[in-house]
């Protein structure tokens, strides 16, 4: 029971939890502020996911042709399907530009121009002149983007002298009686000993939830962590239903062939040799918003135009363009192609498929970081002492469906909004109120069972049903028929969670309950998901239904929030999309129909 173990303390100004991209830009901006700063991380800070973004980071920098923050903007909440809260997009947009250029002084070795600009490319949706042209508008380091922004993230971390804390697992938040949050419990996994960390404000950094699918571009680390203690918490997670799958997973393994192909002028064919694309988005083709171009491969292969031997995937071209243009802009994909699918992409097409990439839900945060909920009428209702950035947070800037390379944009600048506004919040040094022990107790307590667990149920085989039910009932399409039985399916494994069997029970490095633990994590987040996606009698974005095919923005152009008890049952509620803009520098876009 807690009182078997010895709990070691910490006081910090602010903790954050996850160590991608969002994490450490929070953490270095904080600790430069000269707040005490603690970044707790289960992997250590370079093999965190955003080291796996490929294409790059936009911004309308204008180094290939014209470009306007203000039509990236429109891009944004266009590519939302008019859920995005055009407040957080406008600030992401603007800022997007002293972002990138901050990065470059920092060091990012972003590839070059002739003339030494930072080179952009163009991906899915970006475009000038409101939808005229293809904007050239990704920043991107050959297709290792997001390995060189983590590197050089956690150097400045370093310089900043940020402590950080590598190989412990969150837990828990500790929330108060009076619903702050005022710190967090976690496991160190190579000491094997439980840590409460006090903290002004806890910043949830830790990422998405893509490995509650079979197939997935995201990393096993994937595991919704953050997710899963809001909902502990007692507090909703915002617009779950919307899930993204990225056009070109590798047919088999589901790694990324970054958007950055179609960029660089890379093209899908069916099994007719045909450029269907050309049939569903006649003006930007391969280069529509994601979950256009996922639908339409999906449609090519339901309708028997598949390749392959059992017709099931497509063909991504890259041959065309040349051995040095690979090589140059997209060598990290010939070598994943050659090793995932046997494919000299010099050569012969690479086999894809629609993959799940990213959740556009996630906890309801403002454009400063700061954790909203609805809370007596009021929809901005501040939760004190928490705040989510990255992934793991739903601005929303993304809306039903993120434009391809807003995320790495998203993590940067909201994860340095989270620092300003820290350094708003807490004053450096503030002494620490006692934590209340019943909720710390209540942590230590759920860790103490889930170690003992002497059940029947394997945490894989409980973790491949929930991969499976997802894959097959939160598809790219989705019917309420199919989403019922989902849910059934999915409150089996929830109630077989229950009966869970961990065998090992040390404390060190005890991967059995590590996966655990995830699972816990993430049977939560898949069960918002699909209730959610159920409850949205509408198509938007990403979630695009059969049986109600169109938008529906008298009755739905409203936030999902979802809240989880402790037997599965979810209770949805909802917040209004905000459709106001921060200045007069742009106005507000209304919804309007959606074509590519
Ligand atoms: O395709 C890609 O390189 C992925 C980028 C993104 O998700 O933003």
């Amino acid at each position: 029971m807690s009182n078997a173990y010895k709990l070691i303390n910490h006081n910090y100004d602010v903790v954050v939890v996850g160590a991608g991209g969002a994490g450490l830009r929070a953490t270095f901006g904080m600790a430069q502020k000269g707040l005490k700063t603690a970044c707790l991380t289960k992997v250590f800070p370079t093999r965190s996911h955003t080291v796996a973004a490929q294409g790059g980071m936009s911004a309308a920098l204008a180094n290939m042709g014209q470009d306007l923050w203000q039509w990236h903007f429109y891009d944004t909440v266009k590519g939302s399907d008019w859920l995005g809260d055009q407040d957080a997009i406008e600030y992401m947009c603007r800022e997007a530009i002293p972002a990138v250029i901050e990065l470059e002084h920092y060091g990012v070795p972003f590839s070059r121009t002739e003339e030494g600009k930072i080179y952009q490319r163009p991906f899915g949706g970006m475009t000038t002149n409101y939808g005229e042209g293809t904007a050239q508008r990704t920043c991107a380091a050959a297709d290792r983007t997001g390995h060189a922004i983590l590197h050089t993230l956690y150097q400045q971390a370093l310089r900043h002298n940020a402590e950080f804390f590598v190989e412990y697992f969150a837990l828990d938040l500790i929330m108060d009686d009076s619903g702050a949050c005022r710190g967090v419990v976690a496991w160190d996994l190579s000491e094997g000993t439980l840590h409460v960390f006090h903290a002004h404000q806890t910043v949830l950094a830790t990422g998405g939830y893509g490995r509650s699918y079979f197939s997935a571009t995201s990393a096993h680390t994937c595991t919704g962590d953050g997710n899963g203690m809001v909902l502990r918490a007692g507090l909703p997670l915002q617009d779950m239903e919307f899930t993204q799958f990225h056009p070109t997973g590798i047919y088999g393994s589901g790694c990324l062939m970054t958007e950055g192909c179609r960029g660089e002028g890379g093209y899908l064919t069916n099994s007719n040799g045909e450029r269907f694309m050309e049939r569903y988005a006649p003006n930007a083709k391969d280069l529509a918003s994601r979950d256009v171009v996922s639908r339409s491969m999906t449609i090519e292969i339901r309708e028997g135009r598949g390749v392959g031997e059992h017709k099931d995937h497509i063909h991504l071209h890259l041959e065309h363009l040349g051995a040095g243009v690979i090589n140059e802009r997209l060598p990290g994909i010939a070598e994943t192609a050659r090793i995932f699918a046997g494919v000299d992409v010099t050569k012969e097409p690479a086999p894809v498929l629609p993959t799940v990439h990213y959740n556009m839900g996630g906890i309801p945060t403002n454009y400063r970081g700061e954790v909203v909920i609805l809370k007596d009428g009021n929809p901005d209702h501040i939760i004190p002492g928490l705040m989510a950035i990255g992934e793991a947070a739903c601005v929303s800037v993304h809306g039903a469906n993120r434009l391809g390379s807003n995320s790495l944009l998203d993590i940067v600048v909201f994860g340095r909004a989270a620092a300003i506004r820290c350094a708003e919040l807490v004053q450096p040094n503030t002494p620490h109120k006692a934590a209340p022990q019943a909720a710390i107790d209540k942590v230590v307590d759920r860790f103490d069972r889930l170690r003992n667990a002497k059940g029947e149920n394997p945490t894989a085989s409980l973790r491949m049903r929930m991969q499976r039910t997802m894959q097959n009932h939160a598809a790219v399409f989705r019917t309420g028929d199919s989403m019922a039985e989902g849910i059934n399916l999915l409150e089996e494994v929830y109630a077989g969670f229950e009966h869970v069997g961990v065998t090992d029970r040390g404390m060190v490095w005890n991967s059995d309950l590590v996966e655990t633990l995830e699972l816990d994590n993430l049977l939560g987040c898949a069960m918002v998901s699909i209730k959610s996606a159920y409850n949205r009698t509408e198509s938007r974005g990403g979630h695009a239904r059969e049986d109600y095919p169109d938008r529906n923005d008298e009755q739905w152009m409203k936030h999902t929030l979802a809240s989880l008890d402790a037997k599965g049952g979810v209770t949805i509620d909802y917040r209004p999309v905000h459709t106001y803009t921060l200045t007069d520098e742009v106005e507000y876009i209304p919804p309007k129909k959606r074509t590519y």
